[in-house]
């Protein structure tokens, strides 16, 4: 059976399924289209169906040209139908991984995907999660799905993990130059994954099971959120020490070796760093081991929201304000500069906590212009030099490239910056984080 895929691999006339098409399935689906390879991609959100029927993108990554091009290639195609995967040599599975209340990981879209695409796969076909998960899902979670099935792995059919690595707007590095991590369930799943992979990505990395694979990811992850917890925590102690942590952040960054850059900001958001290393802290539970690291750093950075309104309040009281009834503009709501993805945003956070303090909101955002979650119901606020005037205080949440920061400066009375956009100009009227 492999020889079959292997060949197919070689002379690229493999087919290919991806499952969810979001801000991973979409942009991964189109990379192979791109090389000619005839890619069905499979998802149950009517709107986002309709929305790619009708050429338009809902993803910061891919251009509506971008998916014009594609669906006119004749390689691309959407649809809600499981049954349109029946020709598929490889299935990609890229759908959400979100969490069960505040911190229990919710694996339901996988297996509700996974016992789908059970029912429709082809004899022979190697099947990839890449949806980030805790380690041990691709083996006690997916390989009894299909063995439940009747499917013998290594001869029905093939399957491993392989972590999706993407950063969004990211044009640095773009999916085809961020190297491919992938475990089997065998040395052979592993291999032909590779090979699927090399199609649009220079260089794979196999390791020797998919509970590996899972755990990169979560590595990753888990280093960027514990560094993350560390700088917002450092700052918050800097600003009591009367010193600036911007300027230590950027002399440390001079050392050539053993020091990398991590920032302070109002939170963290998006739909990897606030979760996936409580995938690992569950599992990790399931063995009788308590992370330190990872719930510390979770519960500093979800205090961050709160501070910021903290240390808006204390600058408006140095300016002889009152917070309740003080008008505050939200600059940037979703959770990314240049990204138009709200998940998690602690922005939002930000907002709920200022409103239930009595504080009168706004916002404005380049990237959505209305914004209706939990008790929030807005429009995005078209900035001129008046309007501007008419705020007790600006606070910059997320810093999108498209705003006019010098209008901000020459209007704004009151200025809270948590992302360091103004470098410390005009301390009297600029406070930052
Ligand atoms: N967003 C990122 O930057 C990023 C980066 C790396 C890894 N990841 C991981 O990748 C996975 C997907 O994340 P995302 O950001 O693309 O999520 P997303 O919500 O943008 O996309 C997932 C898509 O899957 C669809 N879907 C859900 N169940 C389905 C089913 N049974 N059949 C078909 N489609 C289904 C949803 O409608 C949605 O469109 C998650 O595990 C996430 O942690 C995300």
């Amino acid at each position: 059976m492999d020889k079959d895929l292997r060949r197919k691999i070689k002379n690229k006339q493999l087919k290919i399924a991806v499952v969810g098409l979001g801000y991973v399935g979409f942009p991964l689906a189109l990379e192979f289209a791109g090389k000619s390879i005839e890619v069905t991609g499979i998802e149950i959100d009517n709107d986002r169906l309709a929305a790619i029927a009708n050429r338009r993108s809902y993803i910061s990554d891919i251009s509506n040209r971008q998916l014009s091009d594609a669906l006119a290639s004749g390689y691309f195609k959407a649809s809600a139908d499981f049954s349109d995967i029946k020709e598929a040599d490889a299935i990609l599975i890229c759908v959400p991984t979100p969490l069960k209340g505040r911190d229990l990981p919710d694996i339901s879209f996988i297996k509700n995907a996974v016992k789908a695409v059970s029912l429709h796969i082809k004899n022979g076909a190697l099947v990839i999660l890449e949806s980030t998960t805790y380690p041990g899902t691709t083996e006690e979670e997916i390989l009894p799905i299909f063995q439940n099935r009747g499917f013998r792995h290594g001869k029905d059919f093939f399957l491993c993990f392989s972590p999706e690595r993407i950063d969004p707007g990211n044009k640095r590095f773009p999916m085809h130059k961020i190297p491919k991590v992938v475990g089997g369930i065998n040395p052979e799943a592993a291999r032909l994954a590779a090979l699927v992979y090399h199609i649009i990505i220079k260089q794979v990395v196999p390791v020797s099971s998919a509970r590996c694979a899972e755990t990169v990811k979560l590595l990753e992850n888990t280093f960027r959120l514990i560094n993350i917890g560390l700088i917002d925590e450092l700052s918050m102690m800097a600003h009591k020490m009367k010193i600036d942590i911007w300027e230590v952040i950027q002399a440390a960054s001079t050392k050539p070796f053993g020091f990398m850059p991590f920032y302070p900001g109002p939170g963290v958001g998006g739909h990897c760093i606030p979760k996936d290393p409580l995938y690992l802290y569950w599992k990790a539970k399931s063995f009788g081991f308590n992370s330190r690291f990872i719930r510390l750093a979770s519960n500093v950075i979800a205090y961050m929201p709160e501070y910021i309104v903290k240390r808006i309040e204390e600058a408006l009281t140095r300016r002889k304000k009152k917070l309740k009834g003080s008008k505050i503009l939200i600059m940037g709501v979703t959770y990314k500069k240049d990204i138009k993805d709200l998940r998690k945003s602690p922005s939002i956070d930000v907002i709920s906590s200022l409103k239930n303090k009595g504080a009168k909101i706004a916002y404005s955002d380049p990237l959505i212009p209305f914004l209706k979650l939990k008790d929030i119901d807005l429009k995005s606020v078209v900035l001129n030099d008046k309007k501007i005037r008419e705020f007790d205080c600006v606070l910059i949440a997320t810093d999108h490239s498209a705003v006019d920061y010098g209008r901000l400066l020459k209007n704004a009375r009151l200025i809270f910056d948590s992302r360091n956009v103004f470098k410390g100009r005009l301390k009297e009227r600029v406070e930052r984080l």
